[in-house]
């Protein structure tokens, strides 16, 4: 078991972590979404809250029971993800682990859209969604350390390196998706920041999570007394 003895690492902490997918309507009965399970993002949690810190997980929809002293919001899109992120800060620190839907519809039809007989499918319009890893980084009540998560198929540490500045973030976590990773039990990352890049063994999310954990413990400012 990790995080035992007296003094917890993250005791005094509000971490704030985001999780799964997020489903953005097409119609009452259709949405966009992607393959995220959301088990990462959830590890991170619990790791989060066996390090002692309070917990708040806004989770997209996902199939996962809630882990222990962890506080759950669940939203369907990216902007109710976006307004329940903004409603729970300040925050230490922010691990936006969600894989947010890039794009929705631009107007979800309040009926279930309909073949017309002529073969041809409706257009979908698309617009973007807010970018909330994005928005914390000039947010006003920007957490200490903000981190993101890259999930990558090629070029891994360049794509991560430009998300890293784009952002405005202190750390991405970037994912190599190539092989078998999403909805499966192990992760390979590697850690982008300012001073470089950590590589970590393939390893169980529960552990991925853990050594995440232990990490932020050290890179916060020390709790004012
Ligand atoms: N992210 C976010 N809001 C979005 C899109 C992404 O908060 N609308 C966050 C994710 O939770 C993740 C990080 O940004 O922590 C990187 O996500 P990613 O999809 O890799 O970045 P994008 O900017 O969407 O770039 P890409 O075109 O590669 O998808
Ligand atoms: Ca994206």
């Amino acid at each position: 078991p990790d995080f035992e003895g007296a003094e917890l690492p993250l005791k005094g902490r509000h971490i704030l972590i985001t999780a799964g997918p997020t489903h953005e309507p097409i119609d009452p009965v259709r949405y966009i979404a992607n393959r995220s399970s959301g088990k990462q993002g959830f590890a991170i949690a619990a790791a989060a809250a066996r390090a002692g810190a309070r917990v708040t997980l806004v989770a997209g929809p996902v199939h996962l029971p809630t882990p222990a002293g962890v506080d759950r919001i669940d939203v369907e899109t990216a902007r109710d993800m976006l307004a329940a992120v903004e409603g729970a800060l300040p925050a230490d620190a922010a691990i936006m682990v969600a894989a947010v839907a890039d794009w929705r519809t631009a107007d979800a039809s309040g009926q279930k859209l309909k073949k017309d007989g002529s073969g041809k499918p409706a257009p979908l319009a698309l617009v973007e969604n807010p970018d909330i890893l994005g928005t914390l980084g000039k947010h006003a009540q920007r957490p200490a350390l903000l981190i993101g998560f890259a999930a990558e198929t090629e070029k891994v540490a360049e794509h991560a390196q430009a998300k890293l500045a784009r952002k405005g973030a202190d750390w991405i976590i970037a994912n190599d998706v190539s092989g078998d990773v999403m909805g499966g039990d192990s992760n390979s990352v590697h850690i982008v920041t300012a001073d470089g890049i950590e590589s970590w063994e393939q390893l169980p999310k529960d552990a991925v999570a853990t050594r995440i954990m232990e990490k932020v413990a050290h890179a916060l400012p020390p709790l004012p007394h």
